[in-house]
């Protein structure tokens, strides 16, 4: 296989190098003094890293909005320290005046993105802490806020651990595998979900030959994907979007790996915008296509595809972000969703931290909410 990349001398200015992120969950942090939340700047990804503090409400907001925090998981992490960080400033030793005041902020950091359901699901835990004990003080309602938050990020470690061992269990040593956007460890915790098992087989010792959409408009694959996992050693190859056909059509893709933002009670997956173009053609060339992500990206109580909220973005992330130059007309319209869902027809299976999820998906989905009641 000819592969463009080796043959380049690529000139980089990274910063300082990312720090095992496979094995440190550093991308999103509580400060130690809990005053901030910390992330990695990942708009800035790959070519410098840098951390941001984020202190108030509307800076918390702007890095989820401008994806300088992303990816389903991490925005929930992120929200669950952001909203924390916010409630410990509240000065007030009455309860209503403290929800008032909490709920405010939790509405206004909820509305950053719509569509990753993390977001107000880590928001709601949150808040339920908060309502769940009214009798307490203010001061001991904000240790348990702390609590919570922590609790957030540290179960979606041991939840990214179990769904790359039960995604693992669907490759074999030496596959071929395309991934679209980035789901490793920036958008989560640790490991990642879709790029979990990749990065725990690699561990392992076994060797995967990775294909990486560039992800258009803004380029979650080759920044983030192609990024985390050559830095882990695993083979990468990064290719435009528009060539996955012509890959799995050579016979070098043995399964797909997507990552998730909002799974119906049907199945039906909300993904990064292209996802269900890869879904379409892995049906076509009976390439088993997978779905990962934890239990808290499947809305329960949204029914079907139709009914999860598709966000639509700025058109200069189409027409000038990452040109030089912008590539094409001012006054051209722009049509620019940020993701699509893949039909649960399309899906071979969903991959949770209690294991694969087969059709029908609508039972199975009813099933795993049966025997793990929602938190
Ligand atoms: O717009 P983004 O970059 O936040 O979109 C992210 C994705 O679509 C990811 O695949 C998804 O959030 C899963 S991350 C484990």
């Amino acid at each position: 296989m000819l592969v463009y990349g080796s043959m380049l001398t690529v000139k980089r200015k990274v910063v300082k190098r990312l720090t095992e992120l496979t094995k440190k969950a550093e991308n999103v942090k509580l400060s130690d003094d809990g005053t901030k939340v910390i992330i990695l700047d990942q708009e800035k990804l790959p070519n410098v890293e840098e951390y941001l503090e984020l202190d108030n409400a509307e800076d918390i907001y702007e890095a989820i909005f401008r994806l300088k925090v992303r990816g389903a998981p991490a925005i929930g992490i992120c929200a669950g320290y952001g909203i924390y960080v916010l409630a410990r400033q509240i000065d007030t030793e009455d309860f209503d005046t403290f929800y008032r005041e909490f709920k405010e902020k939790k509405d206004y950091l909820d509305s950053s993105r719509p569509t990753a359901v993390n977001l107000s699901w880590a928001l709601n835990r949150m808040e339920r802490v908060v309502l769940n004990n009214r009798e307490k003080t203010v001061a001991e309602i904000k240790d348990l806020l702390l609590a919570e938050s922590r609790k957030i990020q540290a179960e979606d470690v041991e939840m990214c651990r179990a769904i790359s061992e039960h995604g693992l269990s669907l490759l074999k040593d030496g596959d071929g595998i395309l991934t679209h956007c980035n789901a490793g460890p920036l958008a989560t915790s640790k490991y990642g979900t879709a790029l979990g098992p990749l990065l725990l087989g690699k561990e392992r010792g076994m060797e995967f030959h990775v294909f990486a959409d560039e992800t258009r408009p803004l380029l979650q694959g080759a920044r983030l994907t192609a990024y985390e996992l050559q830095k882990a050693g695993v083979d990468v190859t990064l290719i435009c979007d528009n060539m996955t056909g012509l890959v799995m059509k050579n016979g070098w893709v043995n399964a797909c790996l997507v990552g998730c933002d909002r799974i119906a009670a049907n199945g039906d997956a909300a993904n990064k915008i292209g996802t269900s173009v890869v879904a379409v053609l892995a049906q076509y060339y009976h390439i088993p296509f997978y779905v990962l992500g934890p239990t808290s990206t499947i809305d329960i109580h949204c029914p079907t595809g139709d009914d999860i909220t598709i966000e639509l973005r700025d058109p200069e992330e189409i027409k000038s972000k990452y040109y030089r130059e912008p590539s094409t007309l001012p006054e051209v319209k722009c049509y620019n969703p940020a993701f699509d869902v893949t039909p649960h027809e399309l899906i071979t299976g969903i991959v949770t931290e209690h294991g694969v999820i087969r059709a029908p998906f609508k039972e199975n989905i009813a099933k795993l909410f049966e025997e793990h009641p929602e938190k």
